[in-house]
């Protein structure tokens, strides 16, 4: 079989700027939209943004309905009332406002709304079937108000599946929203654990894309349709991440401290992560993130609602990096360094470098120093291997093979 020579970056077109959201109107009706579905969450609510959002598409003549119950961490169940929701408003254009889990319940809310069919049967496999929508969505405008998935710029949704006790998604192109539009004023009443945990997601998407093995190392597709969305390191890909990582290691102290400035650009590299990693993919941090976030639901994490316990994202990936980052080491030391330094502004070099320079950002924003702090002991690992492992459409672009073994050492290292 032959070497992938090809390689691909679709972004979604972007719109960035303090106000932007002011003409959510503007770009539904460019797209085409006479009544569209506005999926927000309670927090979102609260904060006064999704009736500005509202009041911006109504000033355009456009029908808009809210639906507001997305809820942070999705489970199969709250995309499925989303997407009933969906289905029986008859909407020919959808907004996802707010965190990913917003913007993702937006990107279900209109598969199953355009195509039919159930929530499962999209899920990638070995969880679902992995069925592949047909044909393009109705038209997605994504509004972020954290600083940190990137979900506006990507192709996947991520769901929480308590019944096996793991995280995956659902990830296709036609899932890409069709316009962003990134406000840095959406931001600014966010507390400061929600900006800390967001941009340490962010950081990992860059570190992890840009470490990613290179998109040529794969075996070539049979047909186009089998090339996959996360594709390995491309030298597009790489130039996103690095501007990500430049900006995550000069601004994300400033923005948990509530720098205004420092936010918006951290939204900014979200963003420009989101396309890199968008196109390269992520891979042993992500992989470990899942079954972190989704084996044991005890932790009340600071500053985000307490309606129920989970781990933010953003904690339940930055955890393992460290460990993982040095597992990677061997494959291309070069371009550890590099990430290190990228990070610090600083020459870098050796095994400890990119390690040291992530657990100190991460002592900085104040996040969990490691699994145990998250309810997790030894006696878990064996079950948190097992969940990392299902995550192979993500190891599989790791730039050195994780076995279970490996897994297991990167996790109890992470203690
Ligand atoms: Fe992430």
């Amino acid at each position: 079989m032959s070497r992938e020579q090809v390689f691909t970056l679709e972004a979604t077109p972007l719109k960035y700027g303090r106000g932007a959201a002011g003409d959510a109107g503007w770009e539904l009706e460019r797209l085409g939209v006479t009544k569209a579905m506005l999926v927000s969450d309670p927090g979102v609510v609260a904060a006064g943004i999704t009736d500005r959002v509202r009041q911006a598409i109504e000033a355009s003549g456009i029908d808009v309905e809210v639906w507001s119950s997305a809820r942070v961490e999705p489970t199969a169940d709250s995309f499925a009332e989303a997407a009933a929701f969906a289905v029986d408003g008859g909407f020919d254009g959808f907004v996802g406002l707010g965190g990913g889990s917003s913007i993702d319940t937006a990107k279900v809310s209109d598969l199953i709304a355009t195509h039919g069919g159930e929530i499962m049967e999209y899920v990638n496999p070995p969880v679902g079937e992995g069925r592949k929508p047909p044909s393009p969505l109705k038209p997605l405008l994504a509004i972020p108000t954290t600083c940190g998935s990137g979900a506006e710029a990507t192709t996947v949704a991520i769901l929480d599946i308590p019944e096996q006790k793991v995280k995956t998604g659902i990830s296709h192109r036609y899932l890409r929203p069709n316009q962003a539009i990134v406000d840095p004023s959406l931001t600014e009443s966010l507390p400061a654990e929600v900006v800390a945990s967001c941009g340490l997601d962010v950081i990992c998407h860059a570190a992890e894309s840009y470490i990613a093995k290179p998109f040529s190392s794969r075996d070539a597709p049979d047909s186009p349709g089998d090339r996959p969305p996360y594709q390995g390191a491309t030298p597009i890909s790489d130039i996103w991440s690095a501007k990500a990582l430049e900006y995550g290691g000069r601004y994300l102290r400033d923005a948990v401290a509530g720098d205004v400035e420092a936010r918006g650009w951290m939204m900014l590299a979200a963003s420009l992560a989101g396309i890199g990693f968008g196109a390269a993919g992520v891979h042993i941090p992500h992989a470990c993130a899942y079954p972190i976030a989704g084996l044991k639901h005890e932790y009340q994490p600071a500053g985000y609602p307490d309606d129920h316990p989970f781990v933010p994202h953003g904690q339940s990936v930055i955890v393992t990096a460290p460990a993982a980052f040095r597992f990677t080491y061997d494959a291309d030391p070069e371009r550890h360094h590099r990430v290190a330094s990228l990070l610090t502004g600083e020459p870098a070099e050796g095994i400890d470098a990119l390690p040291d320079a992530l657990t100190e950002l991460m002592r900085d924003v104040g996040a969990p120093m490691g699994i145990g702090e998250l309810g997790y002991g030894i006696e878990d690992v064996d079950d948190l291997v097992e969940g990392a492992l299902k995550q192979q459409r993500l190891l599989v672009i790791a730039p050195r093979e994780a076995g279970a073994e490996d897994l297991g050492a990167i996790l109890r290292a992470s203690l």
